[in-house]
């Protein structure tokens, strides 16, 4: 019989039971939907694979696709982010799991395997590791699979790139393009939940420090912000003029990391591209900087230049380690240059992941139910489900907003006055 579940100790559950209480409080949208899917249980005969950063909140997207009866799997998306006790809560509710905490490279590929081979029908991933992995083999890539929803930036970018190449072969919905994702999930909560990361791990104080954030895009105009609310005095390096422009206008020192690398004491990687802080910058910056990353993959952080400058490498708290650097300089690097806030915490608060969760669970029905209809290309999510998305959230806090007079439509549509 196939494996139900790899994870760490399923002894564990009571706790992650706990956290999965605590954070459905604080989702009315996926409550929501948990009592729509329960009652019509649109995925009945589904089989859906959900790779993600393992703690409670996607554990509660997992019930509620799983209350529309599919049959659910979960598999890290990054191996630092995956929460233990989570994950046991979920193997006792009946979902297979393949993931623990600190799972090396060669394990988080065999939990990624394992999780494949229980031929999902739909997917949804958070980074593109999953549909990569289904186009590397052709045994993978099952004739059921339907398509899926992609999570983040850096997955799109991915999936962007295999469409170009000609080899997606299935269509995979871009929740991160959505409206209801990237400008809450994204801004607000990589703004919070980085700043929270970052503090809980230093204990450090953050007014009146100079911090650098390299990527000025939705993630980072996030980080900023919140630093700038700490206190801080910010400087951002871009590479796109626009962004550049962006960020002066919105009141920060704009400036290349060679220049800021000189003086920063924090600096916080969101660009979804390798290498942004490199050799040449680690040697410029004052002895203390802190170093944290908080896009998708930990390629941002030279990782392997910063160790090959390093006299000695020592642990100085949990999450914190010290690069030891001749001239008696130490540089720290937090979560091992994983994503910060997830690695080391618990990632965004309950609320913002409810938004970016409910379209989830609506697009993963949406392809569904349109299998059809949609070509084999990188689709966007449709209005109506962002509109939707935005309505709910309103009205679970009770705002309510104007709409347009007859009047006012018909005026919009006309050119001739
Ligand atoms: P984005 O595309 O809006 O912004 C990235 C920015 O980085 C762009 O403005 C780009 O010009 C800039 N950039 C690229 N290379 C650079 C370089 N070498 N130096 C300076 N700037 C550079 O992307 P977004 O949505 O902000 O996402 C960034 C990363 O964060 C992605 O990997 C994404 O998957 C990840 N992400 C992380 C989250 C978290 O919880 N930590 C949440 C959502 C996204």
């Amino acid at each position: 019989m196939e494996n139900q579940f790899a994870i760490r100790d399923i002894g564990l559950f009571p706790s992650g039971e706990r956290k999965i209480t605590w954070v459905k409080q604080y989702m009315p949208l996926l409550n929501m939907l948990e009592q729509e899917y329960s009652a019509g249980k649109p995925f009945m005969g589904q089989r859906v694979l959900m790779c993600l950063h393992l703690e409670a909140k996607t554990a509660y997207l997992a019930r509620v696709i799983q209350s529309g009866g599919a049959e659910v799997t979960v598999v890290a998306s990054n191996p630092l982010s995956t929460q233990d006790d989570v994950v046991a809560a979920l193997v006792q509710s009946g979902i297979k799991a393949f993931a623990w905490h600190g799972a090396t490279p060669e394990e988080y590929r065999q939990h990624l395997v394992q999780a494949v081979s229980t031929r999902p029908t739909l997917i949804i991933d958070d980074g593109g590791d999953i549909v990569s992995l289904l186009h590397s083999n052709q045994s993978f890539l099952s004739c059921d699979i339907i398509g899926g929803c992609e999570e983040t930036t850096t997955g799109v970018q991915r999936l962007r790139a295999m469409e170009k190449d000609g080899i997606l072969s299935f269509p995979m919905i871009a929740v991160n393009d959505a409206m209801c994702k990237h400008l809450f999930d994204n801004r607000y909560g990589t703004g919070q939940s980085v700043w929270d990361g970052i503090m809980r791990t230093t204990n450090l104080l953050i007014a009146g420090k100079k911090v650098v954030v390299i990527g000025y895009g939705w993630c980072g105009k996030g980080v900023a912000m919140r630093a700038k609310g700490l206190g801080a005095r910010v400087t951002i390096c871009e590479v796109d003029p626009i962004r550049a422009i962006e960020a002066l206008m919105d009141g920060f020192d704009v400036k290349p990391l060679a220049q800021a690398a000189r003086e920063g004491e924090f600096f916080i990687t969101v660009t979804g591209n390798l290498k942004a802080i490199r050799k040449e910058h680690f040697a410029l910056m004052p002895d203390g900087a802190v170093l944290a990353n908080a896009g998708h993959f930990d390629v941002e952080i030279d990782i392997s230049a910063l160790r090959s400058l390093a006299t000695s490498v020592s642990q100085a708290r949990p999450g914190v380690q010290a690069f030891h650097l001749s001239g008696d300089k130490t540089l720290y690097l937090l979560a091992e240059g994983r994503l910060v806030n997830l690695a080391v915490g618990d990632g965004h608060p309950a609320q913002i992941m409810d938004l970016s969760f409910a379209l989830q669970a609506m697009s993963v029905k949406y392809l569904m139910e349109n299998r059809r209809n949609l070509p084999v290309k990188v689709v966007q999510v449709p209005r109506e489900i962002d509109e939707r998305v935005a309505r709910m959230c309103l009205a679970s806090q009770n705002v309510e907003i104007d709409a347009m007079t007859e009047e006012q439509i018909q005026y919009l549509k006309e050119w001739r006055d």
